[in-house]
């Protein structure tokens, strides 16, 4: 599945994803710039935030039970905004486009 991100500055990055990444790791993997994921996946830094534009949001889905307070902890947190870690890729995400915010906390 192709996934673009798109960092602060509008510098576009679309990777070719695999199933059983995540949207973090598949970015690390590729080298996309604006995620740290400090934890490695754990869902305990919140260093891989990213916004999902609205129109992927319904496929997306909301934050679970155990990234919303990490999310809250977050002073850029939106009604967009999700764990990059805690979305696995999917041929569903085909598509799928996020915004990196302009730091991670
Ligand atoms: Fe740490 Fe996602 S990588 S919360």
């Amino acid at each position: 599945p192709t996934i673009t991100y798109i960092e602060h500055d509008g510098n576009t990055h679309t990777v070719d994803a695999d199933n059983g990444d995540t949207v973090m790791s598949a970015a690390i993997k590729n080298m996309v710039p604006g995620i740290d994921a400090d934890c490695g996946g754990g869902c305990s830094c919140g260093t891989c935030h990213v916004f999902v534009e609205p129109e992927w949001q319904p496929v997306v889905g909301g934050p679970g039970e155990f990234e919303e307070p990490m999310l809250d902890l977050n002073p850029e947190r939106n009604d967009q905004s999700r764990l990059s870690c805690q979305i696995d890729v999917t041929d569903e995400l085909d598509g799928l486009v996020v915004r990196l915010p302009e730091f991670q906390f």
